[in-house]
């Protein structure tokens, strides 16, 4: 691998994706993170989680979904019945895109050319983990997954063939769920997420 992460050949373990992902100059976003943010889990879980990027926390730890969003996601996956030691939990971009206000770091969603840099990882970790079905977390989660824009509400609760053997599943993005601001439409739409991730745990069953 040369300096830039820019490899010849993809990467063949999640220790070279960690390790690439880490120097990765595919896009600017490596610019003001602190560090790539790889995923983790079961080596060949059944279920692979895919997030949009590392937030504020997951920056600093260098660990996805271990901030808010991640608190939402494991309780969805509680509900669920789905152990987050069988799923492999990742990000359809590794470094967190932000703009500073005052003290705070405000996350900023990744462009369509981001998330398209960023899929070499994505795609290596989905050739290394060989999941039997991925639940992409909302929409910049689903354009890196199907690679095309695939809009939430319309297709939950469905199961999409994708070309690596994989079934894809779409539901939404934790931090969706902390945002919605009436708490009745908060429960409906944590129960909605709680089915989908039940629906995808049984196709990988
Ligand atoms: N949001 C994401 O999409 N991923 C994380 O890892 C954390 C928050």
């Amino acid at each position: 691998m040369d300096r830039q992460g820019l490899v010849d050949a993809p990467p063949n373990s999640l220790e070279a994706v960690a390790a690439g992902v880490d120097v990765c100059r595919r896009c600017d976003l490596w610019r003001d993170a602190t560090q790539g943010v790889p995923g983790e889990g079961a080596l060949h879980a059944p279920l692979m989680l895919v997030g949009e990027q590392p937030g504020d926390k997951e920056d600093l730890a260098g660990r996805p979904f271990v901030g808010p969003a991640g608190g939402v996601l494991d309780r969805g996956l509680e509900a669920a019945g789905v152990p987050r030691g069988e799923t492999f939990v990742t990000n359809a971009v590794k470094h967190f895109k932000h703009e500073p206000r005052g003290k705070r770091r405000i996350h900023k969603t990744p462009d369509t050319g981001e998330v398209q840099a960023c899929r070499w990882w994505l795609d290596a970790e989905r050739r290394i983990v060989r999941p039997r079905v991925i639940v992409a977390l909302g929409a910049t989660a689903a354009l890196a997954v199907f690679g095309k824009a695939t809009p939430i509400n319309r297709n939950r609760g469905q199961a999409f063939q994708l070309p690596d053997q994989a079934q894809g599943v779409v539901t939404f993005h934790p931090s969706y769920l902390l945002r919605v601001p009436d708490a009745a439409a908060k429960a409906q739409a944590f129960e909605g997420f709680v089915e989908d991730l039940k629906f995808a745990w049984s196709l990988a069953a």
